[in-house]
């Protein structure tokens, strides 16, 4: 086979042919950006705004943001290079001990990306015990549990709690439980406390990827300036819960606008990790900006990251009750910023996106295997640094194109 023909095998698989045909005939893949003003995006003359960002609180354009990179660049240099297990800036165990602090968690362990994690962590944590995994987990946590296999590990699928509680009793350990917190696709925030007792009744270990909690949702208080509640210390402090049996999987590439990631776990395992997570040992570092944008992300968070939070609430809600109000389908029952909306089964996403890119919006597609065949659409994340004038615009298109009946007429969501 030539590699020219190994390309062709590639668009004819049924796992990749959904996204390869978004990619030839749609302007939202591989798009070149010309411009950035705001969440205002220019393609060639074409202004649109942009609603594809996961740049939750903003951070991306935050000027004390922006102002910390270059003094830290002068002191540390572009990029560490070491790997991790070489040699760490100082700016690395600043980051660990203020992530800790900040999750209430007992030690933290940074990774330039969750998908390095994935792929190191899960196989490290399961051995050739067994992993459950939520059937509508994230790609990548599945791409750890395919690496876990190779290694030895059985991995079983669940589609409910009732299937978890059924896989438990007969799962050989290790036995761990994966799952995402805010789920990517739905913006639904999963029963934490059930699953969590469930895992510490049969001894599993609870694996959570909030990449999209992080930052957002956190620890309730009576002071808390929305329903997210207080701090964005992701989803164990949302829903109160401990640390125990729980590793906790985030990033800062959503809220925090930056390049890296962590696990949260007890000392004993991080220094356990140190030895066995291929990133930390061979791969390269994530680059001085990034670091220095994390720690000045924190500050930024410590002053000001619960008005933020307050706002993007406002405006979530300003763009949930109008679909609710249009009668429109949204699995997004948990009023997270991450808005999918199925279009119509007749109508074809190649032809929707040719209207929303006419009319100004830059969304994120969702074609099949990414969701289920029913829930092919597109994605809107808002974010604190929309403004209520491009929230207006939005609503306007959205009723438009509900008059068009482009979407699906709200129905029963199954149970998460
Ligand atoms: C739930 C979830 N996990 C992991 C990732 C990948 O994160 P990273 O870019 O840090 O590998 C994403 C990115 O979109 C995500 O949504």
């Amino acid at each position: 086979m030539t590699v020219e023909q190994l390309a062709i095998a590639v668009d004819d698989d049924p796992r990749y042919s959904g996204i390869a045909r978004l990619r030839e005939h749609t302007r939202f893949y591989d798009a070149v950006i010309d411009e950035v003003d705001g969440r205002r995006i220019r393609v060639g003359e074409h202004w649109l705004t942009d609603w594809a960002s996961c740049n939750y609180l903003g951070f991306d354009l935050e000027p004390e943001i922006i102002e910390a990179v270059e003094p830290q660049l002068r002191r540390w240099g572009t990029h560490p290079s070491w790997s991790r297990m070489l040699g760490n800036p100082g700016l690395y165990p600043l980051i660990e001990e203020r992530l800790a602090e900040l999750l209430g968690a007992p030690d933290t362990l940074v990774l330039p990306t969750i998908t390095q994690i994935h792929l190191s962590v899960v196989p490290a944590l399961a051995g050739d015990g067994t992993i459950l995994v939520d059937a509508r987990a994230h790609k990548t946590i599945w791409d750890g549990c395919v690496f876990a296999r190779g290694q030895g590990a059985t991995v079983l699928r669940f589609r409910s709690l009732d299937e978890l509680a059924s896989l438990l009793p007969g799962a050989a350990g290790p036995v761990l439980v994966c799952m995402d917190g805010v789920n990517s696709m739905t913006g639904n925030i999963p029963d934490l406390p059930r699953y969590l007792a469930l895992c510490r009744r049969h001894g599993a270990v609870l694996y959570v990827d909030d990449a999209h909690g992080f930052g957002v949702i956190g620890e309730r208080r009576p002071d808390e300036t929305s329903p997210y509640g207080a701090r964005g210390n992701s989803i164990v402090r949302f829903h109160g819960e401990s640390y125990d049996d729980v590793v906790l999987v985030g990033g800062f590439s959503k809220a925090y606008s930056s390049l890296l990631a962590f696990v949260a776990v007890p000392t004993v395992l991080k220094n356990r990790l140190k030895a066995a997570a291929a990133p930390y040992l061979y791969s390269g570092p994530s680059p001085t900006a990034s670091l220095a944008t994390v720690l000045a992300g924190f500050d930024v968070n410590a002053d000001r990251g619960d008005k933020l939070r307050a706002d993007l609430h406002r405006m979530t809600m300003r763009v949930l009750h109008h679909v609710r109000g249009l009668g429109i389908f949204t699995p997004n029952t948990d009023d997270t910023p991450i808005i999918e909306l199925p279009i119509a089964l007749d109508r074809d996403l190649v032809e929707v996106s040719e209207l929303l890119w006419a009319r100004g919006l830059f969304v994120t597609l969702a074609p099949y295997p990414g969701v289920p065949r029913d829930q092919v659409g597109f994605r809107v994340q808002v974010t604190a640094a929309n403004t209520d004038a491009e929230v207006d615009h939005l609503l306007d298109v959205l009723s438009e194109l509900a008059a068009a009946e482009v979407f699906q007429p709200v129905r029963e969501t199954s149970a998460s």
